[in-house]
């Protein structure tokens, strides 16, 4: 049995720029922090780039193609600052922002209503050098950048996001050092993510000054678990809780942080910067890939806390525990908690890695990623039954793609690319998918 979600309910899929694009010096394009990150050797597990990525710059048409084939009525991809301006500073790139045009428009004839991402994670590299995040002013020079695409495509794009998964651009990015730019600052990085949120805030009112009239966030949550029931390890894992999810949810639906995170943020929260960034959201974007477990770490590790492999459940081939039950057990916790602080939720990315190729007959036979989807909706379904107000599911990803630090080795789609002669197989899940779109309940009237 499919599952069966309400009716109205958005079935999309879910990209990012550098992760599909490719033609990284076409049209004016400016370099961003993922191109120089990829250049540094030893930061990507294979060695590679997006700098042809799945070619989708010259192949977005195809790519439509393959989203109308699968009957979906959304598609959230995001659009590559460099691209708009290649400093990051100054008037637009009209080349830029005509690919982006095209995109929109070719998604409007299909039927598909599209969902644009400002920031997936392509800083221009010129703002990164005079200190990217870590830097205020990268604010203000956001504020621009969504002034001039709102001007240019908010009478055609229904829904925006911002800034996606701030906490993935501190923590990995700023944090830890394992994504573009590659600073390893441990706490240090927290400037960075109240950064993020004002450069949310203020990006969010210049789209709706442009006439944007659905705006909301992308963020990244996971059940934090602690890994027993002594006292160390559930204080580590609430404050890991507060750095993962707590700050960026509290900061975008409250306007404030979590207590125990006060104390480390005074020094860079300024008088009206809480009300800056709560901004009123159309929708409440997540995405969601598993849990974590954490543990107190001994007193000399440089971090208070440990995450855990969580053991028990069957793995993707990226080795993420596949827990539904936790997405579901998260949501129906979200909304318990903040309540009529909370618009309708949009499930942004969700979505898992098998490595299936194509057999001798050209079948990729990903039944994995079919059980994986299967369970995941009919957790939403179930979260939906209980009273969680979910509206849409934007399936990560409609193709393989460039995944970040694992390069070409972890394949998300519900495509597969053979990344020589860029050509498209839908896989099994894509037929699958397509039928579940095809089995739901029609709107009345
Ligand atoms: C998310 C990212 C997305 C993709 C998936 C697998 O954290 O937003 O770009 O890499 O993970």
């Amino acid at each position: 049995m499919h599952p069966l979600l309400p009716p109205g309910f958005v079935f999309g899929t879910s990209t990012a720029a550098y992760q599909i694009e490719g033609a990284v010096s076409e049209d004016g394009r400016g370099p961003s922090i993922w191109d120089t990150f990829c250049a540094e050797p030893g930061r990507i597990a294979d060695g590679s780039s997006g700098e042809v990525a799945c070619d989708h710059y010259h192949r977005f048409d195809e790519d439509v193609a393959l989203m109308e084939g699968l009957g979906t009525q959304g598609y959230r991809f995001s659009i590559s600052w460099p691209r708009i301006q290649p400093t990051g500073r100054g008037p637009a790139n009209v080349a830029g922002l005509d690919f982006y045009d095209r995109l929109v428009d070719r998604l409007l004839a299909g039927g598909i209503s599209p969902m644009a991402t400002l920031y997936h994670w392509d800083l221009p590299q010129g703002l990164q050098d005079d200190g990217g995040w870590l830097n205020r002013d990268t604010i203000e020079r956001f504020a621009d950048y969504a002034a001039i695409v709102g001007e240019r495509l908010a009478d055609r794009v229904a829904h925006w996001v911002p800034v996606n998964e701030p906490n993935v651009v501190t923590l990995l990015g700023h944090g830890l050092g394992t994504h573009a730019p590659g600073r390893a600052m441990i706490f240090d990085a927290l400037p960075v993510a109240h950064h993020l949120l004002l450069a949310h805030g203020r990006a969010a009112i210049a789209l709706r000054e442009a006439g944007a009239t659905s705006i909301g966030c992308a963020n990244n949550h996971a059940p934090i678990w602690p890994a027993s029931d002594k006292d160390e390890d559930i204080g580590a894992a609430k404050l890991f809780d507060a750095i993962w999810n707590g700050m960026f949810l509290e900061g975008m639906l409250l306007g404030r942080y979590p207590n125990d995170l006060r104390p480390l943020l005074e020094h860079v929260v300024q008088p009206g910067d809480g009300a800056t960034i709560r901004q009123p959201l159309d929708f409440y974007g997540v995405n969601y890939y598993n849990p974590m477990k954490v543990a107190a770490a001994p007193e000399t590790a440089e971090l208070p806390f440990e995450i855990l492999d969580v053991i028990g459940y069957p793995t993707t081939d990226f080795g993420w525990p596949i827990v539904p039950d936790a997405l579901r057990e998260w949501l129906i916790m979200f909304r318990a908690r903040y309540r009529a602080a909370l618009p309708p939720i949009v499930i942004t990315e969700s979505g898992c890695s098998f490595d299936d190729v194509p057999d001798e007959h050209g079948v990729v036979d990903d039944q994995r990623r079919i059980d994986y989807l299967d369970a995941h909706l009919k957790a939403i379904a179930t979260a939906i039954q209980r009273g969680v107000d979910i509206r849409g599911y934007y399936c990560w990803s409609l193709i393989d793609n460039f995944e970040w630090a694992e390069g070409y080795t972890q394949r998300f789609g519900l495509v597969h690319v053979d990344f020589e002669s860029q050509a498209r197989t839908p896989k099994k899940s894509y037929e699958w998918y397509r039928d579940v779109i095809a089995a739901q309940p029609q709107h009345e009237g």
